[in-house]
């Protein structure tokens, strides 16, 4: 049930005296991940290493009364993710109901299992806007990031179906070392596909990415030619195609605002319930995180659970962060880095320059980016093992 009185025991702001839900409403979009289960194998999946069985998943009658708490508390956009959000039954069913709350839906999908049907289904159903994942220009190396046959030709079958049906698509482009020289390509597979946006999102180093870094890692050459093209794009597609492109961490100067802040603006729903300040918050192993299935509404455990409060604002932060001037627009970055990196979230995330890790590990970051490495560990839902050999035999 949701609380009636949302003031009722909150959490103080460490030395602010002032209570969270003063500070942080609740977000208007909210990423929901349906399953773990997918059919794609790519080496920088973000869920985590540990993922969660199907029959921990919430069932449909739970995700209905999640949808209805999360309408009832303000939320207007719901994303739903994965794993593979298709490998659900259910997700055309999910989808209408979140329609009828009047919820705005967004499906982020790698598209292998959508047929036509099932596609119109999920339009009637009053999906809004669909987000298909492509790991590449070129079907033969795409198809080996994903670890599944013929798994780009789909991709592009379903966007072509996707337009037909006149839902908004965005295409996400995830790149690292392997396939960052396919750029422009990707770039013009967009338009052609008359795509409104395309995200190309540089892999982030934590989970089983982390496991693939060197194999992922681009070099500075590399990250140069891409701003170069992206820049070159965003100014002849103005109008036709908008570009998501952020320079990938250990390269940058100063780190990111990850998750706009910790527990400010974002929170996520794992496929058993689990309610997250941030997708990969369960790789941060000392975090405990309340579901949806205890006695708490999803509001009390964004105001109040640890979980949530553990880094909100500033006063959490160590030096070099607390005494810094940047420390209200980064939020001393992001947090899973830093405890991937360093073992301890609350230190300055290694992306920031002043972090004592910093230089350790950009250089780190230079040296395996030269190696060459091909080799991928895909995650591999089935058996929960891991598989060193790339389809192609490299
Ligand atoms: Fe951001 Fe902390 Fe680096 Fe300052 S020291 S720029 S607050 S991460
Ligand atoms: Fe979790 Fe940055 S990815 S806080």
């Amino acid at each position: 049930p949701i609380e009636t009185d949302p003031n009722d025991g909150l959490a103080l702001l460490e030395g602010r005296g002032q209570p969270i839900a003063a500070q942080y409403g609740i977000p208007l979009a909210v990423l929901i991940e349906l399953t773990h289960k997918c059919p794609l194998q790519c080496p920088y999946c973000s869920n985590p290493v540990e993922m969660e069985r199907a029959r921990n998943e919430l069932t449909t009658e739970e995700w209905k009364r999640v949808l209805d708490e999360l309408a009832e508390i303000g939320v207007l956009q719901v994303h739903f993710s994965g794993g593979e959000p298709t490998a659900r039954k259910d997700i055309v069913e999910l989808v209408q109901h979140a329609t009828d709350r009047d919820l705005y839906t967004n499906l982020i999908t790698s598209a292998v299992l959508i047929g036509r049907e099932k596609l119109a289904e999920l339009a009637d159903a009053g999906l809004s806007h669909i987000q298909i994942s492509f790991q590449g220009s070129d079907a033969v190396k795409a198809d080996r990031v994903a670890g599944f046959r013929n798994a780009h030709a789909k991709k592009h079958e379903v966007a072509r179906w996707a337009r037909e049906l006149d839902l908004p698509l965005t295409v996400n482009a995830v790149m690292h070392r392997q396939n960052l020289d396919q750029l422009e390509d990707i770039i013009a597979m967009a338009v052609d596909m008359d795509a409104d946006r395309i995200e190309v999102a540089n892999v982030q180093y934590y989970g089983w990415a982390l496991k693939n870094r060197a194999a992922l890692m681009p070099t500075i050459a590399q990250i140069d030619r891409a701003t170069e093209v992206v820049e070159d794009a965003r100014e002849r597609l103005k109008g036709i195609l908008d570009i998501d492109f952020v320079i990938p961490d250990y390269y940058a100067e100063r780190p990111k605002k990850c998750m706009g802040g910790w527990g400010r603006q974002f929170f996520n729903i794992t496929p058993s319930g689990k309610v997250l300040p941030c997708h990969a918050a369960e790789t941060i192993t000392e975090l405990e995180f309340l579901s949806v299935r205890s006695n708490h509404s999803i509001a009390w455990i964004w105001q109040n659970s640890d979980a949530f409060n553990r880094y909100r604002g500033t006063g959490w932060m160590p030096e070099p962060c607390q005494s810094c001037a940047f420390k209200e627009v980064d939020f001393g970055g992001c947090r899973c880095q830093a405890f991937a990196l360093t073992g301890k979230a609350e230190n300055t995330d290694p992306a920031c320059a002043l972090s004592p890790h910093h230089s350790e590990i950009f250089k780190t970051a230079e040296t395996e980016a030269e190696t060459g490495a091909t080799r991928f560990i895909y995650r591999n839902f089935a058996g929960g093992t891991l598989e060193a050999e790339p389809v192609d035999g490299k």
